[in-house]
């Protein structure tokens, strides 16, 4: 492993971070990185001085419920597999855990490596239609639209400890 270090992102970390989503993601994704810049916060890993990966949350309430959301999360190609993204994770739950009922994250169905690094942390995996076939088509989209999943067809979760009895709703439906 090489050395790293997790660290808040300023504003002097912007450019790096964007270079990284271009490198990452499709255009549309990136331009919504950038809106949201202002209004989230971003854990960035940073190896022998360079930035390697990001992390870009943000938190809000849904029915009561506390949620943080990953927003986006990448690593650039050449630092992957080297456990960079957990250790973003990692501090990014560690630093939100007792403040929220649950944590949230989405992507895309094709995208088999997000889901298989989601769930080996402990996320469960619902398909848009699994949660429109339980919540309503009127709450799921509402939920969509507290985390800003609109391009994506799957969401993953994950309860913390303080699970709030607010939860207990979403989670028997899902079950
Ligand atoms: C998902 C991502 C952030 C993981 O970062 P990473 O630093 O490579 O992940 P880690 O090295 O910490 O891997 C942790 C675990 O995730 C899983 N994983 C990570 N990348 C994987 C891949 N390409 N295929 C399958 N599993 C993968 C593995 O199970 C791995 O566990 P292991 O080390 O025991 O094999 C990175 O692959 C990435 O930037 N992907 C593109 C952006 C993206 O899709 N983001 C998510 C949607 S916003």
């Amino acid at each position: 492993m090489l050395p790293s270090k997790i660290r808040y992102a300023s504003r002097r970390d912007y450019n790096s971070i964007l270079k990284i989503a271009l490198e990452v993601f499709s255009k549309r994704h990136v331009r919504y990185i950038r809106r949201m810049l202002p209004r989230t916060c971003i854990l960035v890993c940073e190896v022998e001085g360079e930035v390697a990966g990001f992390l870009q949350y943000f938190s809000r309430r849904y029915n009561g419920l506390r949620i943080s959301v990953v927003y986006y999360i990448a690593v650039a190609p050449k630092y992957r597999g080297m456990g960079i993204g957990s250790m973003l994770l990692e501090t990014f739950e560690d630093d939100i855990w007792s403040d929220v009922d649950i944590i949230m994250a989405s992507t895309w169905a094709e995208n088999k490596s997000s889901m298989t690094f989601f769930e080996k942390h402990g996320y469960t995996i619902y398909p848009l239609r699994k949660l429109v076939s339980t919540l309503g088509y009127r709450e799921t989209l509402s939920l969509v639209k507290t985390i800003e999943a609109f391009d994506d067809n799957v969401i993953m979760m994950k309860p913390t400890v303080r699970i709030a009895e607010d939860v207990s709703w979403l989670i028997s439906k899902l079950e």
